[in-house]
């Protein structure tokens, strides 16, 4: 059965669908993982959809009508007709990649109208947990690429979810999503404590220089980790053209031409201390 991680912060551009996207890539065509991964892009912006695809496969699929994640939340809409649709969570997946060996990349895509869903909550939280109960099997890893921003669909993602893994930049306002991010979590543990969320840790991400600002901003996310008892990675993900680079190609960065080997390199390391922490 998959573990269930969301990639989430309340600060946004800090790497969270960059990141879902390498993860998904690294366990599912890395030689001794080659696991089966489901990524669930819940952020209306869609951009794992794009990192996935690339941007041109992804326009074609929103031509093609596929369901997308938005079926999901708003599967209870009466019709016009009078018919509440349901949707089936497999109608709504797409295949990005098989790698040989077994290993699996899928996608469960997201649209601008998901931001819609935000508009008319409701009784829509535990529509995503429901929908990935369905498929859970199939998977060893399912990754949630969740919005910078509070709402119904955080706490959909919370209930979906084993484990948060939050990426920060090392940079000025880095903080900012963190005491954000606490107080959504202490909500959430309030309003539903039967649920067990964990937090796998706090990245660092898109590191480069070690620049005063820098070491400044990873000093103060450090302090307040230690003061919540979180976990923060040894390893950290250097700054890279070959992210975009990706992102734009559909490419992961070890796809990238022109990576340089050591940044993928960077990568793996803190993919495999990612592996031990979510106990893949
Ligand atoms: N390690 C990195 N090195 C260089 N560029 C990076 C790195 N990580 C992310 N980026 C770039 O930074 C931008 C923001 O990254 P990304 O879209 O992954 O962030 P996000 O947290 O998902 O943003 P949002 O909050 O809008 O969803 C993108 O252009 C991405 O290519
Ligand atoms: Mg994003």
């Amino acid at each position: 059965m998959a573990t269930i991680v969301s990639l989430i912060n309340m600060k946004g551009g800090v790497g969270k669908s960059t990141i879902t996207v390498n993860l998904a890539w690294h366990f599912a065509a890395y030689y001794n993982w080659l696991m089966k991964i489901l990524v669930v892009d819940l952020d209306p912006q869609f951009n794992a959809s794009q990192y996935l695809f690339g941007v041109d496969r992804y326009e074609k699929i929103l031509e093609d009508d596929n369901p997308t994640i938005w079926d999901i939340f708003e599967q209870f809409t009466v019709t016009p007709a009078g018919r509440s649709t349901i949707v089936d969570t497999y109608d709504t997946i797409l295949k990005v990649a098989s790698i040989r060996g077994g290993g699996e990349i899928d996608l469960i895509p997201s649209r601008l109208e998901m931001a819609l869903s935000l508009k008319n909550p409701g009784q829509k939280a535990r529509l995503l947990e429901k929908a990935l109960q369905k498929v859970k099997n199939d998977y060893d890893l399912i990754l949630i690429d969740c919005a910078p921003t509070e709402s119904i669909l955080t706490e959909a993602a919370y209930l979906a979810s084993n484990y948060l893994l939050v990426p920060v930049r090392p940079e000025f306002l880095s903080t900012i999503g963190l005491p954000l991010l606490v107080n959504s979590m202490e909500d959430f543990r309030a309003q539903y404590d039967d649920h067990d969320l964990k937090l796998a840790g706090i990245v660092f991400n898109a590191i480069s220089d070690y620049s005063p600002e820098e070491i400044r901003s990873r000093e103060e996310v450090k302090k307040l980790a230690k003061k919540n008892g979180w976990y923060v990675f040894s390893a950290e993900i250097k700054y890279s053209r070959s992210y975009p680079k990706g992102a734009r190609e559909g490419k992961p960065i070890f796809r990238t031409s022109y990576s340089r080997t050591d940044q993928a390199i960077r990568f793996r390391k803190f993919a495999e201390e990612f592996a031990e922490r979510v106990n893949l």
